[in-house]
């Protein structure tokens, strides 16, 4: 089993480039089910989340090539109606509900294996269904499978009002109604940019979908989409936690790679902290030489504050000056990483969805176990910023989405290193989110 060994207190100098967007590729692998010919994907992160995604497609027939470290051409003519995403894949990954859309799509037909228990709370996909429902599919849940049949030749367009403006249901939705018969219209749709990333894909392929990126989307069926090439975006969420890294830790980095204006919403509350931030084309430097200041956080869909970003930056605000509030009004189970946090010293107090970080001059390093993606992120920071050593087990969950976290901080100063471990206390657990 591997840790992450983290001595704090080395300032970060530098610059680190941004891999492509994690929750993107998720969804636009899948999307190539829908097309008649090859598709060559571009700047595909090297994470676990996404060799789980490809196996899934290898599962039910795709062929896929990887041609290097961030490319694969996709050949989906081998998958067949019939094709099942097997529990033992699915319930990695909760992803794996794309593949409901994709096949119904295409086949009029989907059995998929429920998506996986998850760390995150309680994730219903009642919007999903809803939407397939809308669009004349018989959903029903049996022996753990989903089963998704179109009533008629095809499924056919509608209107449909999310609910919650869930990122999963809008591109599950999206990829349903893309061949679908006439127009379908979401309203009070998510506007997270990698809901725009595979609208953008499935236009490129030759789909009709208009207003991806606002909260009312159009889709105009269209009988076939054809493959192509395709470049994923930067990953917001990476690029976010290395920006909270340097604020942990002071000194200056500069992020290439990124779309600034993603990055809105994470630059202007670091900045709150004490962060200076400075922006260019497709680059961002942060520098932080004074002390953290407190600051609230309430967590929204985009273009408000991530929930993907809330546990790394609430671990800036244990070491600031002042009590911080953070309200996480997405996910139910985001404040795991609290309990880990306070092994380093940190004061925090969780009342439900709000949490009360009272700041302390400085944190001391800890053994510190990673819930989750995201808690693992937070850790991170907390250690790079902590007097100390820290150890972060369960980092299995950490590279499910950030591609060679350790190499990344190495090259700009930070003391981390992976080892290998046989501590019976960092016992691993196989959830995903
Ligand atoms: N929700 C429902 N019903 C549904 C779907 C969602 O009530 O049918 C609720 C959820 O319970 C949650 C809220 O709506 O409270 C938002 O959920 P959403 O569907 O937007 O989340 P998701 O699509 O399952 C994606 C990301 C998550 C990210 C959330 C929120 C992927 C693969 N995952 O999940 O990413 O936290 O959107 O932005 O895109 C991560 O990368 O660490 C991660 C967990």
């Amino acid at each position: 089993m591997t840790q992450y060994v983290i001595n704090g207190g080395n300032p970060l100098h530098g610059t680190i480039n941004i891999s492509g967007a994690k929750n993107a590729a998720l969804a636009i692998l899948p999307a190539t089910l829908l097309a008649e010919g090859e598709c060559r994907i571009e700047n595909i992160p090297q994470v676990t989340d996404v060799a789980v995604m490809l196996d899934i497609l290898r599962g039910v027939g795709a062929s896929v090539t990887q041609l290097d470290d961030h490319t694969v051409v996709i050949d989906s003519g081998g998958v067949r109606a019939e094709s099942v995403a097997p529990y033992e894949q699915a319930r990695r990954m909760r992803a794996s509900y794309y593949l409901i859309g994709a096949f119904l799509a295409r086949f009029g037909a989907a059995q998929v294996a429920m998506p996986g228990g998850c760390n995150l709370g309680v994730r219903p996909i009642d919007q999903h269904i809803k939407g397939f429902e809308a669009l004349g599919a018989d959903v029903q849940v049996k022996a753990g499978f989903v089963h998704a049949n179109a009533r008629g030749e095809c499924l056919s367009g509608s209107n449909i009002y999310l609910d919650v403006q869930s990122v999963g249901a809008t591109i599950n939705i999206i990829l349903a109604a893309v061949m679908a018969d006439g127009l379908t219209v979401i309203e009070n749709a998510a506007r997270e940019p990698h809901v725009v990333d595979m609208a953008n894909f499935l236009n490129s392929m030759g789909a009709n979908i208009k207003g991806a990126g606002t909260d009312l989307i159009k889709i105009r069926g269209t009988k076939r989409l054809t493959g192509g090439s395709y470049a994923i975006i930067p990953d917001q969420i990476e690029a976010g936690t290395y920006m909270a890294a340097v604020t942990s830790a002071g000194g200056e980095i500069t992020i290439n790679n990124v779309i600034p204006k993603h990055l809105e919403c994470i630059t202007a509350k670091l900045e709150e902290l004490g962060a200076e931030t400075e922006e260019f084309d497709e680059a961002v430097t942060v520098r932080r030489t004074g002390s953290l200041r407190k600051a609230n956080i309430k967590t929204l869909p985009y273009p408000g504050f991530p929930t993907d970003m809330q546990p790394q930056v609430s671990a800036c605000l244990t070491f600031a000056e002042g009590t911080s509030m953070i309200t996480e009004s997405i996910s139910d189970n985001r404040y795991r990483y609290v309990d880990e946090l306070k092994r380093m010293g940190a004061r925090v107090q969780v009342d439900g969805k709000v949490a009360v970080i009272e700041g302390i001059r400085r944190l001391s390093g800890a053994p510190v176990q990673a819930c989750d993606l995201r808690a693992g992120a937070a850790l991170i920071v907390a250690a790079l910023g902590a007097q100390g050593t820290t150890k972060v087990g369960g980092v299995f969950h950490i590279e499910r989405g950030y591609e060679d976290i350790v190499g990344k901080l190495r090259n700009v100063g930070a003391d981390i290193r992976a080892e290998d471990t046989n501590d019976p206390n960092l016992l691993a657990n196989t959830q995903t989110g």
